[in-house]
């Protein structure tokens, strides 16, 4: 029997391990991923060894390989689709090669296929402190004729047996992260998006329970993408992510290479929470801050449901003095500032200041906002144009459209042509110019349509060029203005993913700001992003979106789950909820280095959730309860974060500052729980949780 040290390759993480099977004649097998192995564990006999071959198989059957083609006994999904004008369709992966150091958690795989004249390459690095796995694809042309490929996964990861079920989240606008739960069976679990960008109802990423563990996977991409999740012969399953191919969309030409975007994937021994903090820790390595590190997350005030397109220097000044007075540390001047914008018929594409709403420019009140010491934001959505604007008049032809179709309007807007150079110089030329003639050192990008027919002006689908392009003009602003952070917002949560989040600051999560609905769609949003860069605001009551009301306490303190704003008309506000408002704004600011740290969140009964935020010495605890009490005492929360060993301080907290400490065990918080005192529907606590 052949020994195994020499075909095992063990990539070990902190809490997971993967190990791949080099066979000589199937290439890279998965043998497993999931809770980490011993350092010396020892997978025992190869494969093949260890596998019959039923009747009615073929003789020597195809396991899962790390990427598996169509074709030549793989019966599951294939990681490529392509082919020549039909033929080449069939894809077996020969003379594989691995490169990369396993030690270091690295590895690259790359093989070809001779009869097919294709090259493909598999990418995996591990984090070794996280867990989180990036994975990507690539595949090559070595033809002299083009390769047609309708579908390349970017990752094809292996499940255990025992999946039951997969987590996942819909929504729409203004209801975001609507959490959903399907049964794995044997029909394949697909989830499609065809919008154009990442969109609200299909967030790429899931969730499986299996095997002990908890796996997550997120797609790095804000475009079009479809995963699935395939029952396999022998009772695992196949998980594949990647992006979604419109009909023709890629051609590769003789020695082009295309690669997909990134996989990033986690399992966890953690349960949800586990993979959402590996989650966080790796998102945090790829964000791209000014000055490469983060500054603490500035107080925003937005002038979007406060305003709308009523801009009124004057008001809009006292805005700023009002905002300044509370604490607030940044002012974003929303949508309504530029040439003609009174409402949502007109104007995107004309960026330059609107003379008539701001005679001397904008000048005037960001000096003002920056003489009083908060930093100035600017709103505008470079990729869309009004059909009524100066630049639809004068390019009709930017844009997106298929030449003889009508062009379909989305609040009253169209998608401009990324893919045309003209375009995106345009567009960084205007913009440009407000960020050198302006102190602007933030901007919140917009995108608030989905795309319908993205064709390039020989009619061909130009989705993924689309976002290329996009990214492409983020980057080129990065490089230009270093210092300015982007917030990445699409009707609220409609691009957030881990693709657009390498080029932006901050999400705006939703634009629905009720508390209550807030207090559902965060979570989904942690589970895949750190609380640092949701966007969370105190808005005003009754909410604009829902027409429900909270207290202001209750808003407050649901905000405080990420990087904390306020967006309504302070100028409106009684002098006593000002008050305590800037109470808030200072407790967020005296604590934001616990609430950006490592979250762990969980359920109560009736009706009761908590948050918690900080690290193993200090966190903040916050529980929500949502509904009326249904039951007569409260139960107690049990808190899996606390270190059993040792003993606890507990403060109760927040706006109006600490009561005096009870003390208890950690075992008993963690076991039997702490007391909770009765509370009103919408009503928050806070606790301080101090490790002595
Ligand atoms: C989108 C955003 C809002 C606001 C408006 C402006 O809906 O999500 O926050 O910026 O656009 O038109």
């Amino acid at each position: 029997m052949q020994r195994l040290a020499d075909n095992i390759i063990a990539l070990h993480g902190r809490d997971s391990s993967l190990v791949i099977e080099l066979c000589p004649d199937a290439g890279p097998l998965w043998r497993y991923w999931g809770p980490r192995l011993s350092d010396g564990f020892g997978s025992g006999p190869l494969l093949a060894e260890t596998r019959q071959t039923p009747s009615f198989s073929l003789d020597h059957p195809v396991a899962m390989s790390v990427f598996p083609g169509f074709g030549m006994g793989w019966f599951g999904q294939s990681a490529l689709l392509a082919h020549r004008e039909g033929r080449d369709f069939v894809f077996e992966a020969a003379e594989w090669t691995v490169s990369g150091d396993p030690g270091k958690g690295a590895i690259t795989l790359q093989a070809k296929d001779g009869h097919s004249a294709i090259a493909v390459a598999v990418a995996i690095a591990l984090d070794q402190d996280n867990d989180v796995l990036t994975i990507s694809s690539s595949v090559t042309n070595l033809d002299d004729a083009p390769l047609d490929v309708g579908w390349l996964a970017a990752a094809s990861l292996p499940l255990p047996d025992d999946a039951q079920k997969v987590h996942y989240q819909t929504g729409r606008h203004n209801a975001e992260y609507s959490a959903q739960t399907d049964i794995l069976g044997r029909a394949t679990w697909m989830r499609e998006n065809r919008r154009g960008l990442t969109s609200h109802d299909a967030l790429p990423g899931a969730l499986v329970e299996a095997g002990g563990a908890t796996f997550g996977a997120q797609l790095a991409w804000s475009g079009n993408h479809k995963q699935t999740i395939e029952w396999l012969d022998d009772g695992r399953y196949q998980w594949q992510m990647g992006e979604w191919f419109a009909p023709g969309e890629v051609t590769l030409a003789p020695g082009e290479t295309l690669t997909t975007p990134d996989v990033l994937a986690t399992c966890s021994p953690a349960g949800k929470g586990g993979v959402a903090r590996n989650f966080h820790n790796s998102i945090r390595k790829i964000i791209d801050w000014p000055g490469g590190k983060m500054s603490p997350r500035l107080v925003h005030i937005n002038t979007w449901e406060g305003f709308y397109f009523d801009h009124d220097e004057t008001k809009l000044i006292a805005l700023a003095d009002a905002s300044a007075a509370l604490g607030v540390e940044r002012f974003v001047l929303d949508d309504g500032w530029f040439h003609g914008r009174n409402d949502d018929n007109s104007s995107l594409g004309d960026w330059w200041v609107d003379a008539a709403k701001y005679p001397k420019g904008l000048k005037p009140l960001a000096d003002h906002v920056t003489g009083i010491g908060m930093e100035f934001g600017l709103w505008v959505e470079p990729e869309m144009v009004n059909p009524d604007s100066e630049l639809f008049r004068q390019h009709p032809d930017w844009a997106l459209q298929i030449a003889g179709r009508p062009l379909k309007t989305a609040r009253n807007q169209l998608v401009l042509d990324l893919t045309r150079g003209e375009v995106g110089d345009y567009l960084f030329g205007r913009i440009s110019k407000l960020l050198e003639d302006l102190p602007i050192s933030y901007l919140k990008w917009d995108h608030n349509r989905d795309l319908v027919g993205a064709a390039d002006v020989q009619g061909r689908a130009a989705y993924r060029r689309q976002v290329l392009a996009a990214y492409a003009l983020f980057d080129r602003f990065r490089a230009a203005f270093p210092d300015v952070e982007i917030e990445a917002c699409a009707g609220g949560g409609g691009r957030i993913d881990a693709g657009i989040i390498r080029r932006t600051h901050r999400f705006w999560t939703s634009d629905c700001i009720d508390a209550v609905s807030r207090l559902h769609i965060q979570p989904g949003f942690l589970q895949y992003m750190p609380p640092e860069v949701m966007g969370s605001h105190v808005g005003t009551a009754p909410a604009h979106s829902t027409g429900r009301s909270q207290a202001l306490d209750f808003r407050a303190a649901i905000a405080c789950q990420g990087h904390f704003g306020v967006e309504f008309n302070l100028l409106e506000m009684e002098k006593a909820e000002r008050d305590r408002l800037a109470l808030w704004i200072g407790f967020y600011k005296a604590n934001r280095a616990l609430l950006h740290g490592e979250i762990w969140s969980g359920e109560g009964t009736d009706s009761l959730s908590w948050h918690a935020a900080g690290n193993a010495g200090e966190r903040l605890l916050f529980v929500y309860r949502e509904k009326p009490m249904q039951l007569r005492h409260m139960a107690p929360i049990r808190l899996p974060f606390v270190d059993e060993s040792a003993r606890y301080a507990i403060i109760v907290d927040g706006p109006d500052g600490g009561s005096h400490a009870s003390h208890y065990d950690g075992s008993w918080l963690k076991h039997s729980g702490l007391p909770v005192p009765h509370m009103k529907a919408e009503e928050a606590i806070i606790f301080r949780i101090i490790r002595q």
